[in-house]
């Protein structure tokens, strides 16, 4: 059945950020951390550890980790692709981090420059790193359903890289529509073949709303038991290996139907859509969330 209380992980300023055209100056996306962390969102991702020339819009991820090291009570996590990425993190204060595997060869290609076997082995090395300092590692899945340049990806196929990531010893698995093409039934069989592998209360949905289908993917993702879900403020965000990729859903709009449902998530919906103001505000755009305009109209 559907959970009663479900965990939303933030994550605007990471895979928001990182697909804006210009980059987001570090005073801001630290004021937005701290905004969004003052509405009770648990988990906040900050920011990446990643080649500063393939992703220049977080290139000042030690000073956005500087900028927020006074916030207590909430996990901030970041994106580490390697151990220089882990290493690099660790020293600018992270306290969690994250990895990020593809279901689609090709993806794994262009986003990280390796294959999926490769990067496992990469992640082996940061997770047993992690291990030893006591820092927890989240995983993601990429092109769960689609890929941009294989089209349809097999469920077996996200069932394994989600098991492998499992077995490393990551606590959580995020499973992402990389570039939203997924819709219910492809949602459904692909949970399905993970959820055979890995227990549903370890696994995440990460939607992006490319085609507009992200809420009705989360409702059955809820019914069919997932209790944490990835989204970002404002719909900030895209995937810049990823052609075509839209934001990902609003967490204003999850939010609104999450309580709607009677599912509780202790994140004040107000305060969020402030924050979304604030960086709508800095982006000169208006805001990606259907919930936060009709809000703001009344
Ligand atoms: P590479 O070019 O294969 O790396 O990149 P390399 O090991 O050959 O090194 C090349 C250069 O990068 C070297 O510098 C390294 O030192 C440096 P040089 O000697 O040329 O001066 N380098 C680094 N610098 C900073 N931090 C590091 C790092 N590692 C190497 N960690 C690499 C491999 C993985 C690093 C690169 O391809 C990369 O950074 N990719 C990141 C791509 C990315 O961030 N994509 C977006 C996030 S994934 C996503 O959005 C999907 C998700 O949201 C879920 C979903 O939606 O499905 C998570
Ligand atoms: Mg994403």
């Amino acid at each position: 059945g559907m959970p009663k209380f479900v965990k939303i992980v933030e994550v605007g300023p990471r895979d928001g950020l990182q697909n804006e055209k210009d980059m987001v100056p570090t005073s801001v996306k630290v004021e937005l951390i701290h905004r969004l962390v003052s509405s009770g969102l648990p988990v906040v991702e900050a920011t990446s550890f990643v080649s500063p020339t393939r992703v220049p819009q977080l290139s000042d991820a030690t000073e956005v980790m500087e900028g927020v090291r006074n916030l207590e009570g909430v996990r901030l996590p970041v994106l580490t692709p390697n151990m220089k990425g882990f290493r690099a993190a660790v020293a600018a204060g992270a306290k969690e981090v994250a990895v990020f595997a593809s279901a689609s060869e090709s993806f794994s290609k262009s986003n990280i420059n390796c294959s999926i076997e490769e990067s496992l082995d990469r992640y082996r090395a940061v997770t047993s790193a992690a291990k030893e300092l006591g820092i927890p590692v989240r995983g993601y899945v990429s092109c769960v359903v689609g890929c941009p340049t294989e089209g349809a990806i097999p469920p077996y196929k996200v069932g394994y890289v989600a098991k492998q990531l499992y077995d490393m010893g990551c606590f959580e698995i995020s499973l992402g529509d990389t570039i939203g093409v997924a819709t219910p039934g492809t949602v459904v069989q692909m949970l399905e073949a993970v959820m055979a592998v890995v227990p549903v209360d370890k696994l995440a949905v990460h939607f992006h709303d490319t085609y507009g289908q992200s809420l009705p993917n989360i409702l059955v993702s809820l019914q069919m038991g997932i209790s944490t879900i990835d989204s970002s403020v404002a719909g900030l965000g895209g995937c810049p290996y990823a052609k075509g990729a839209s934001g990902n859903v609003a967490t204003e709009d999850v939010l609104y139907m999450l309580h709607g449902l009677g599912i509780k998530t202790n994140v004040d919906l107000a305060k969020v859509i402030s924050a979304g103001n604030f960086i709508n505000n800095h982006l000169g755009r208006p805001s990606g969330s259907k919930t936060a305009v009709a809000l703001s109209r009344v």
